[in-house]
């Protein structure tokens, strides 16, 4: 039988979030303990109805979704509705969850679940890390308790995609990054078998592209009629906002959520296609062979006037300090895109069929 990983998931949902979601759901080597939302794409609370609605939408309303912090540490908030859409989720439209919110801040759920099963659950954090920085002021063993820390953030050896040198879930909230990656190093400096958190930046989620042929693939996958990708939303017209007339359900939600993001990164990524961050990180957070790491020390500046946000990875050991960072430098993103196709097409599949959102949750 496959090993389920308990996983908790982090997120500022937004639509690769979303799909980061799907994924682990789909999987059945996850066991999705509880979704934890924090500002970052929109608003923490727009953030907690698009988990609710995403998790009722696939017949998974019973997992417990806890608001966080609904602002940084330090910074103003700051949101991105021009990259995720004005509800963070594109065109897509979710229902209601039923489920009501818990009534467990993020912080409490996540040192609360860390310290039930001890060396057993894995953190993922694909939004800012608000939460993370105040659970650890709540539960400073956590490097000692998480089996895992797995986070999409930084960008090592690449340009940033916020500022010309930070990636931005770490210029969301630089002070929130830089506690928690010293909260690393002290963990390994007094214990070095602790073990160091995961890093996937931009070096590696910017590999991971889903184009509309994959699109159509998971279409396919899932049985979801018609499979073409102009009748999954993307006509000729890049304005047009015509949604998906998929006959699926989860097909409809992503055709729609991505073909968002696609026309953004058309227009300031020049290509017609998505990169998928956060289901990179999800998919590497369940089987880290997908990825190849270096032990690094890295930091985040958070003060200056150019550099805010930068992650700096010390890549000639001269602050010498331990490595606290397992830094993402490759990914093998074919094999990556394979498994959401499968997984996420084979979810859809047995989600099944319905005629609006709204039918598959009554
Ligand atoms: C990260 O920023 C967000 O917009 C995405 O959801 C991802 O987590 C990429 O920089
Ligand atoms: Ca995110």
């Amino acid at each position: 039988m496959t090993e389920r990983r308990p996983i908790v998931v982090d997120c500022d949902t937004g639509i690769d979030d979303s799909l980061a979601l799907l994924y682990l759901c789909a999987s059945d080597d996850a066991e999705l303990v509880a979704v934890t939302c924090c500002s970052g794409n929109v608003e923490a609370r727009q953030v907690a109805e698009n988990n609710r609605g995403l998790l009722e939408l696939i017949g998974r309303g019973d997992i417990e979704v806890a608001l966080g912090r609904t602002v940084p540490l330090v910074r103003p908030l700051e949101i991105t509705p021009e990259t995720h859409g004005p509800q963070g989720i594109g065109y897509a439209e979710l229902p209601s969850g039923r489920r009501p919110l818990s009534e467990r801040h993020a912080a409490d759920l996540i040192a609360q679940e860390a310290r039930r099963r001890p060396g057993e659950l894995t953190l993922l954090c694909i939004g800012p890390l608000t939460n993370l920085a105040v659970a650890l002021e709540r539960e400073p063993a956590l490097p000692r308790l998480l089996r895992r820390l797995v986070i999409m953030g930084g960008a090592f050896r690449v340009p940033g995609n916020t500022t010309p040198v930070s990636e931005w879930n770490i210029h969301c909230d630089p002070d929130a990054a830089r506690a928690v990656l010293q909260a690393w190093t002290t963990a390994i400096e007094a214990d070095p078998t602790v073990p160091r958190l995961v890093a996937l930046g931009l070096d590696v989620t910017e590999r991971a592209i889903v184009r509309p042929d994959h699109v159509v693939a998971l279409a396919r996958r899932a049985g979801s009629r018609p499979d073409d990708s102009i009748a999954l939303g993307h006509g000729e017209d890049p304005l047009d906002t015509t949604r998906s007339v998929a006959s699926n359900a989860v097909v409809r939600f992503v055709a729609d959520a991505l073909r968002f993001y696609m026309e953004f990164h058309a227009r300031y990524d020049g290509f017609y296609a998505a990169f998928v961050h956060d289901p990179l990180a999800a998919a590497a957070a369940l089987d880290e062979t997908l990825i190849r790491t270096e032990a690094l020390a890295v930091d985040v500046e958070t003060g200056g006037e150019l550099a805010a946000g930068q992650t700096i990875a010390d890549f000639r050991g001269l602050w010498h300090r331990p490595p606290n960072v397992d830094v993402a430098v490759t990914a093998d993103t074919d094999e990556f895109i394979n498994r959401w196709i499968e997984r996420v097409g084979a979810l859809a599949a047995h989600v099944g069929v319905a005629a609006k959102p709204s039918d598959v949750a009554p």
